[in-house]
């Protein structure tokens, strides 16, 4: 059968107190939104519109790289009227809609699978999410018959005394009809507590037309919606641990999980041990019998097998197989470490490539740089990579040796087995197999201190 969904983020979420629309609040490093609208796309649903209307240039901006849809909700008039925005989305197609807020990011992809599940094998024309629970409090409630068929959902504020006292709540996360949603549509009014046109009597009025109506009842962690920054740092933990339990079951050592902080999306391999206080962000990869040693953030970037990393940050690059990393590195954007080499207490690579077995052990930076293999760099070398106007590119052949406190003027080469003497600034080409000397020669004045008067 025909799928597709649409997410609700036209809200703006005063409670949150934020600039940023609601929606794009992260949870685990990534926006609540596109945590949605990811586990649609784990869910098999290509076709995914997002209901945007408060700060809607932002929420576009913000899922951008998603290839979804969008349907403007100009004024936000209840959740019925935001799914009647997206009227041009669904006419004329013929299936299921998977309804979800894009506030709630917790829910997993295999109840969403069995929700869809449940919902077409049952043959209903809607289906909701529901669960129990002992503080049902803002929550609509679920109205069921003495026989248990769900006949209603009432908004906590339009509820009689014995309807508020039901604990089975909507969770906010439906399946529908599509043509039987549209055509109920346009029976809601604003007749409730709120002035709203709910989506929520959608429900009601198929049931009262004879149709069939369908509930699955779920975990309460799932379906929790993020209100106000005090959810959003709860849900963030749950989806924490959560993250932190799959990669210790897949063979990772984590050693205090309550200070780990890994992205929704990062993959780390097999015996792989991370130390506390480390944040693995992004797109992350990181290979097996890795060491993460304490204090490091790694975002974006690929960590080949063995190797250790201590207190450094790493963005956007990669790092060979064997690689030692920190403590104290900077590995900036657009980098990639060899295998077995050595990056350094106090170096900053930026945008250069570092060749197998190379050392680069302390005090250096080194920014639009080609280096080659087995070469060593001494203590406090420079790659003067700008001139005031342009970055320059420097090339170190393989086997070269830079001698401590050398600058690379860039742009420069220094070619395959040449020595740069330490204190040396090379602004020319070293040839292969030279030693550079770029200094002023050593003079020494007898007798100075003492001529000075300044002998202790
Ligand atoms: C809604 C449900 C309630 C359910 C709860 C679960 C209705 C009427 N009530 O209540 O039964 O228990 O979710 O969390 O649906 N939104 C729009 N446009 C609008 C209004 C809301 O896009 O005009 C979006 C919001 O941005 C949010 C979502 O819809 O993402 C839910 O809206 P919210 O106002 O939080 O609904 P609740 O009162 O929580
Ligand atoms: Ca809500």
């Amino acid at each position: 059968m025909y799928r597709c969904a649409a997410i609700l983020a036209a809200g703006e979420g005063k409670r949150m107190k934020s600039e940023t629309p609601k929606v794009l609040h992260k949870v685990c490093g990534k926006e609540m939104v596109n945590h949605v609208i990811d586990i649609m796309r784990k869910a098999g649903i290509e076709d995914v519109n997002v209901i945007v209307g408060k700060g809607s240039e932002k929420v576009k901006a913000g899922t951008a790289d998603r290839n979804v849809s969008y349907s403007l909700q100009e004024k936000q008039l209840g959740t019925g009227h935001a799914v009647m925005s997206a009227k041009d989305f669904l006419s004329g197609k013929t299936g299921v809609v998977a309804i979800f807020t894009g506030d709630a990011p917790l829910i997993k992809e295999e109840t969403v699978n069995k929700f869809l599940a449940f919902h077409e094998e049952g043959e209903f024309k809607a289906t909701i999410l529901t669960s129990v629970i002992d503080n049902p409090a803002h929550y609509g409630r679920v109205i069921r018959s003495a026989q248990g068929e769900v006949l209603k959902i009432v908004e906590a504020k339009d509820c009689s005394e014995v309807e508020y006292k039901v604990q089975e709540i909507n969770a906010g996360m439906y399946c529908f009809d599509i043509e039987s949603l549209l055509r109920s549509l346009e029976k809601l009014t604003n007749n409730n507590a709120q002035g709203e046109y709910y989506l929520t009597d959608v429900i009601g009025i198929l049931k009262n037309e004879g149709f069939k109506v369908g509930a699955m009842v779920t975990d309460f962690e799932e379906t929790i919606g993020v209100n106000s920054r005090v959810e959003l740092a709860e849900t963030e933990s749950i989806l924490r641990n959560r993250i932190n339990k799959k990669h210790m079951e897949n063979g990772v050592t984590i050693i205090d999980p309550n200070s780990t902080y890994i992205g929704s999306d990062v993959e780390i391999g097999r015996d792989t041990i991370v130390y506390p206080n480390n944040m693995l962000e992004g797109k992350t990869i990181v290979g097996e019998n890795c060491i993460l040693y304490p204090n490091s953030r790694i975002a974006d970037s690929i960590i080949e097998n063995e190797v250790e990393i201590q207190s450094s940050v790493v963005i956007d690059s990669r790092v060979g197989e064997g690689t030692t990393v920190g403590p104290f590195a900077y590995i900036r954007p657009e980098s990639v470490i060899g295998k077995n080499a050595r990056i350094g207490d106090f170096v900053e690579i930026k945008k250069s490539t570092i060749g197998d077995n190379t050392k680069v052990s302390h005090l250096t930076y080194i920014g639009d740089a080609e280096v080659g293999k087995n070469c060593n760099f001494g203590c406090g070398t420079v790659v003067v990579n700008y001139d005031g106007k342009k970055k320059h590119k420097t090339i170190i052949g393989d086997n070269a040796f830079i001698g401590c406190n050398t600058n690379l003027v860039s742009p420069v080469e220094v070619k395959p087995n040449a020595y740069t003497a330490a204190g040396s600034t090379i602004t020319n080409e070293v040839p292969e197999g030279a030693l550079a000397v770029a200094r002023a020669k050593q003079v020494n004045i007898e007798g100075w201190v003492e001529k000075k008067g300044l002998k202790k």
